[in-house]
Order: structure tokens, then sequence, then C-alpha cells
């Protein structure tokens, strides 16, 4: 006995992964042990049968049967796809099926069609998929309720707000040049404005929630940022010098939102330079199916210290800042299911790194 054929048909065998060739006429020519098992059927009752005898009349297997026919009429090699498949016996699997053929002088002489059992597999994505549900769910409900509790509170501070600045701007409107009371009253005033900044900053916050995606070119979300910062950059007497490398990359995002977002980081990198002269480099590229925003200054750096607070809300090193900017930005960046990450260190610069789903 010839010893190749054997080595071949101990391959076939043990092969961990269901093979079952099919001449074109829809007759099986062979299956191995394992698609034997996989679909429930003993070697023997497919000798000799065609592909509908044994599972067309039955209806709860229509997508696995259309599958077969598609790889038989489509004719592509490795056509991979994914179905439902009941045994005779009644269980469920999910299966990947993948075809191929065996050509002979260019005429297609069998359908190889491989199967495999990938049940385990799609049940325990499923339990992921219904966890991570059940997670964004509570997320948005927390989300929910802490919006109507700084919404409450902002509301509530600014009618006081507004009577104390009110009333303290007509004392000082009556008072004498010289009078030793309007240090008082302006300093009032001063705090008044800091607590309406905040107020202010709370209520955009709590905006952040109704996201309204479209399909837009990052380019035009960056130049709408960039155009937002020139009334800043005359009021600190500063001169940004932009150096932009961008892909024509299209993402699904809100561009309002977004725009709000860069212009928040933009804002950073100008205001924590000490220089006049503010250097911002900004690219856009597309990685792994990812699109990525990344935005490097000459500023002051971020301190060893500070760096884990900077995403808190009301984080802020300015002697008057309300620190909510980079708070806002994780908030829009992860409503739109992507990623922040800051590399900073004194004296260096910081780089901020955005990846979205660009899908
Ligand atoms: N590009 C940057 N360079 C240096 N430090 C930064 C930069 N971005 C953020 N930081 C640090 O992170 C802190 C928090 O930033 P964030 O934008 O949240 O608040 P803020 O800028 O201080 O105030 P606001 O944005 O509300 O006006 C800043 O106070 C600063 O210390
Ligand atoms: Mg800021």
């Amino acid at each position: 006995m010839k010893i190749k054929p054997i080595i071949l048909r101990n391959i076939w065998e043990s092969l961990p992964v269901g093979l079952m060739v099919i001449d074109p006429g829809g007759e099986v020519i062979t299956i191995n042990r394992a698609a034997s098992e996989i679909l429930g059927y003993s070697l023997e009752a497919f000798e000799g049968k065609g592909w509908g005898d044994l599972f067309f009349d039955d209806e709860k297997n229509t997508g696995f049967n259309q599958i077969i026919i598609d790889i038989i009429q489509e004719r592509k090699v490795n056509l991979k796809r994914s179905a439902t498949y009941v045994t005779p016996a009644g269980k469920i699997l999910q299966l990947s099926i993948t075809g191929s053929f065996l050509r002979e002088d260019g005429e297609i002489a069998g359908i190889v069609v491989l199967i495999n059992d990938v049940t385990e597999l799609h049940q325990a994505h499923a339990i992921e998929k219904t966890v991570l549900e059940e997670k964004s769910a509570l997320q948005h409900e927390r989300a929910e309720s802490i919006k109507n509790l700084a919404e409450g509170v902002a509301h509530q501070i600014r009618n006081p707000v507004t009577a104390i600045g009110g009333f303290s701007m007509r004392i000082l409107n009556k008072l004498d040049q010289d009078d030793p009371n309007r240090a008082y009253l302006e300093a009032i005033l001063k705090e008044t404005k800091r607590l309406e900044d905040v107020v202010t900053a709370v209520g955009s916050y709590t905006k952040l929630l109704q996201i309204e995606p479209k399909r837009v070119a990052i380019s035009e979300v960056l130049e709408k940022a960039k155009a937002g910062l020139s009334r800043r950059e005359a009021e600190l007497s500063k001169k940004i010098e932009w150096t932009v490398q961008s892909e024509p990359i299209e993402v699904i995002i809100d561009p309002g939102l977004f725009t709000h977002a860069l212009n928040e980081l933009f804002l950073n990198a100008l205001e924590f330079c000490k220089e006049d002269q503010v250097s911002i480099e900004v690219s856009v590229f597309e990685d792994a199916n990812r699109a990525n925003v990344e935005i490097k200054d000459s500023g002051t750096g971020i301190s060893e210290q500070d760096r884990p607070y900077i995403f808190d809300p009301f984080f802020t090193t300015k002697a008057v800042g309300v620190g909510m900017g980079l708070c806002k930005v994780k908030r829009i960046i992860s409503e739109h299911n992507g990623e922040i990450t800051v590399e900073s260190s004194l004296g260096k610069g910081t780089q901020v790194k955005i990846r979205l789903p660009n899908r």
C-alpha cells in the first residue's frame, strides 16, 4: 500500500476544522470527520447524497443553505460568511463558512467548504456586547443625573449672582471716586464675574450630552477651530505659528462640538506659553481604521504632580481660571467613542493625541 494516500487520509481525518468537497452539480464528493460531527450527520449519511438531499428541506437552515448556494454561484475564492445552523438533534450552532474551488484545466472540479464551529466564541462576544451595552447605559444614566444636578446648581447660583452683581454695580456707581469702599465693591464684582464664568462653564458642559453626528472632513473643523482663536491671540498680544499636516480624512462627528474641543486645546496651547510666538503643530492622519489628530505646542508643559488631575472638573493652574476646558474636551471625545491622551513635561511643551473611529 502506498504511504502517501494514508498520510493524506490521516491528515484529512484529524483536521480540527470541518472540510467538505462538493462537485459543481451539488453532490458531496467527500467530507471529513470534523465536518460530519459539526453538521450532526454520520459520515455514511453523506455517501452518494446530493447537497440538497440533506439540507435544503430544513427551513431552520435557510441562511446556511443560502451561503452554500452563494459560494457555488458567486464562485469567489475565500468567501467567508457566518450563519446559524441547527443540527438534526436540534442543537443551535454558529458556524463560520469559507468557500474555495478546486480547479482542473481551468474548469471547476469541486467546491471546497471549510466549516468552523464558532459557537463558543460567538457566545463570548454576545456576553461581552451585553456587558458593554449595560455599562454604557449605566454611564449614560449617571451622566444624565450629573447633568440634572449640575443644571440645578447652576440655575440656583445664577439668580443670586446676578442680583449681587447688579446691586453692587448700582452702589459703586453712586460712590465718589475717592470713596474707600470702592475697592470692596470692585472685589465683589470681580468675584461675581468668576462665579458667572463657573456657571457658564457648567452650563456648557451639560449641553455636551446632546450630540448630532454627521460625516465631515476633519480639515473643515480644524480650520474653524483655528479661526476661533484670533480674538484671544489679540487679547494676549501673542502670535501663533501654525504647522498643519492634514490627510483628507472624513469622520462621523458632531462638527460643532468637535470644533469646540479643538478650540479648547488650541486655547490651552496659546495660554500656557510664556513666549509671544507660540508654535502649534497639528497633524491629522489615519492608521488601522482610526483617525488621529495630534496637537503639539511649545508651551510651559505640565508638571508631573499636575498631570493626573488635568481632566478633572475645575482643575486649573491659572490665577483666574475655571478649569473646565480639558474636562469638556474629554467628554466630547468620549461621546464620539474616541480616546484622548496627553504627553507633557515641564519646559518641554505638550502633545495631545486624539484617536477616533473613522467608520
Ligand atoms: N497645552 C498645555 N500646556 C500646559 N499646561 C496645560 C496645557 N493644557 C492644559 N494644561 C494644564 O491643565 C490645566 C487644566 O486645563 P483646562 O483647559 O481644563 O483648564 P484651564 O485652561 O486652566 O481653564 P479653562 O480652560 O477653563 O479656561 C491647566 O490649568 C494647565 O495647568
Ligand atoms: Mg483651558
